[in-house]
């Protein structure tokens, strides 16, 4: 099978300032539309000042009620993608997205839809709230968190949501700059006695934490991490008091008890580099240690823009959240999560 491909070329059609420091990016892909579910994100490969870089850019359109696909930046102080994206691109210019990936996504169900964002962390929901508004009859309420008023992004959007959908969509609005950080009884509040629904959390980390020990139950809690690791096998990675989240363990290969330690043979950009095999290593980490730069994002089994194909040898991922099952069976794995099990392996990123 050929290389999957990943990236494509798509068109910045139009910019939107939403805030200060925000900007929706509406994106016209060269190849046909991407196809997406609510919550997903793409990964953009960018290259500033010579290095090629990649973030990983949720969606604010949801597929249901928008005809383009529009993704919505935040500046981040000292960011490189995130501050190039806003002072570089212009409309009629180009970018490198990936297919879109993710689960942070609505679930078959009647329960309501409790959103909760902090700044940026918006976008993934905005397109969760419009898609479960226009596909269901569930009841939306959003608690959404900004440092002050000139952060507030998609106030205009939301209000025009709620007007289409008179009775459907609460937005609580919770300004840093008047009212402190929210806390833990505020989203008791917020949640009110009986908890019920389906938590929706999007932020800065320590806002997400918060939330979850704060959330009452019973309802599931779905996290999306902006900067997120990659979860441990077996280990449960995230525990409220309804939600216990546990990263996939893969059985062990024939191979992989006690095996001698040979080479990682890398071929990336048509160089090809060997080194020593290193104990729990990711193959990621070997081209790294190689000397290579290779491409990377989430590092969390999320985005597949560290796919590479295992041409000799086996490697185990430790989660896998990308690819699919025909491009496991064909040997891609991811490799911020393949880590080899077989005495030798060799792994090619251009094929
Ligand atoms: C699944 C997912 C979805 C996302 N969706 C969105 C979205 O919809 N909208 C959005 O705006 N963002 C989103 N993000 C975040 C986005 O991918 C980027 O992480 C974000 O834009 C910051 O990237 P950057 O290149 O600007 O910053 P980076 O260059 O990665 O820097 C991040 C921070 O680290 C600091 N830093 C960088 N290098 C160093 C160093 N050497 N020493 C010390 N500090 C350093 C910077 O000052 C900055 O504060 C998402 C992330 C994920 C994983
Ligand atoms: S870097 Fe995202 S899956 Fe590996």
């Amino acid at each position: 099978m050929a290389r999957p491909s990943l990236f494509q070329r798509a068109t910045v059609t139009r910019i939107v300032k939403e805030s200060v420091d925000a900007r929706t990016f509406v994106l016209a892909p060269h190849d046909g539309p991407i196809s997406y579910i609510a919550g997903q994100f793409c990964t953009f490969k960018v290259t500033v000042d010579g290095t090629e870089l990649y973030r990983a850019y949720s969606m604010s359109s949801a597929p249901e009620t928008d005809g383009e696909l529009m993704t919505t930046v935040k500046r981040v102080p000292g960011g490189a993608v995130s501050n190039w994206m806003h002072d570089n691109l212009g409309e009629g210019d180009e970018v490198e997205v990936t297919r879109a990936a993710g689960r942070f996504c609505l679930r078959e169900t009647d329960v309501p839809l409790l959103g909760f964002s902090g700044g940026s962390g918006i976008t993934p929901i905005l397109s969760l709230a419009k898609s479960a508004l226009a596909t269901t009859n569930r009841s939306v309420r959003l608690l959404c968190a900004d440092r002050d008023a000139d952060s507030v992004i998609f106030d205009t959007a939301l209000k025009e949501l709620a007007q289409k959908y008179p009775g459907r969509l609460e937005v609580i609005r919770h300004l840093d700059s008047t009212a402190g950080f929210l806390d833990a009884e505020a989203i008791k509040t917020f949640v009110g006695a009986d908890g019920h629904g389906d938590s929706y959390i999007c932020g800065p980390e320590a806002f997400m934490e918060m939330i979850e020990l704060a959330l009452p139950g019973p309802g599931l809690v779905h996290s999306e991490r902006f900067g997120a690791a990659a979860p441990i096998p077996g280990e449960t990675v995230e525990a409220t008091p309804d939600t216990v989240v546990t990263a996939p363990v893969q059985s062990p290969s024939p191979t992989e008890a006690a095996v001698a330690l040979g080479d990682v043979n890398i071929t990336l950009k048509r160089k090809k580099k060997s080194v020593p095999r290193k104990e729990g290593e990711t193959l990621l980490e070997s081209a790294r240690r190689a000397g290579f730069t290779p491409p990377f994002s989430c590092e969390a089994g999320n985005c597949a823009t560290c796919m590479a194909k295992v041409t000799a040898g086996h490697a185990t991922m430790r989660a896998n959240q990308a690819l699919t099952d025909d491009e496991v069976d064909d040997g891609y794995v991811l490799t911020c999560q393949a880590v080899p099990d077989s005495e030798s392996i060799t792994v090619d990123y251009d094929q």
